[in-house]
């Protein structure tokens, strides 16, 4: 197991978030504060930088201009620890085709310094248990986003960032995603990069990136 992070409310604060590509700007001073016991739909048309606003949250990527931080309890956490405390569904994240579900969980397992013990009930969470030893490469694309979704929640972490979640997903596969959402939703922040009003009705909040502004 990741090391016991004692329980607190955690907040996600942005101030004038901004991001450009070159000189072309994707949004601009967005503002925002989020706090355990929240969904958040982040919605915009195509193109106007749900991806890009979520990678930043996750630490992939980072702002142009303005302050984002994550707060547990009264302690700012720092750039290097925010993995901790993130679970990450993102059609951009890269899984190993030669490796079997079990494997890819085990490696990166491995490579964050976690134990194994939550492999098996997070493969079973998404109904791939029955399928761990199968190798990536045969999976189909909605077995890799239950397994994207399993590597998520391998660390019961205290935000949950999903873009797109449900894409590939059968009407079972749709539910899992509901039931993890809503378990997250209650005592962590969980937030949603999406165009789809069924992912939308599963949040309380939205920042809208064609208004720029959190509404
Ligand atoms: N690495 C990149 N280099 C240049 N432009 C990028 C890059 N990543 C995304 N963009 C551009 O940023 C804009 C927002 O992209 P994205 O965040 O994927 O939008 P969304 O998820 O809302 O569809 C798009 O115009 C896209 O072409
Ligand atoms: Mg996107």
């Amino acid at each position: 197991m990741p090391e016991n992070i004692p329980h607190q409310i955690m907040k996600l604060q942005a101030v004038n978030l901004t991001r450009k590509f070159d000189r072309k700007i994707i949004f601009d001073k967005v503002n925002f504060e989020l706090t355990s016991g929240s969904a958040t739909a982040i919605t915009g048309r195509n193109g106007s930088g749900k991806s890009t606003l979520i990678k930043i949250i996750a630490n992939i990527l980072l702002q142009s201009s303005g302050e984002l931080n994550l707060f547990n309890g009264t302690e700012k956490i720092k750039k290097e620890n925010i993995y901790k405390y993130i679970g990450f569904v993102s059609p951009y994240l890269n899984l190993y085709d030669e490796f079997t579900g079990y494997e890819n969980l085990k490696i990166i397992s491995d490579i964050r310094g976690w134990g194994h013990e939550n492999i098996d009930d997070s493969l079973k969470r998404v109904g791939l248990y029955h399928r761990r030893n199968d190798l990536l490469k045969i999976y189909s694309s909605g077995m890799k986003q239950r397994l994207k979704i399993a590597f998520a929640i391998l660390h019961n972490p205290h935000m949950l960032l999903l873009d797109e979640p449900t894409s590939n997903l059968d009407l079972e596969g749709i539910s899992v995603v509901d039931d993890i959402s809503n378990e997250y939703k209650k005592d962590r922040i969980l937030i949603i990069a999406t165009n789809d009003a069924h992912e939308r009705s599963l949040c309380n909040n939205e920042i809208n990136l064609n208004e720029r502004k959190l509404s």
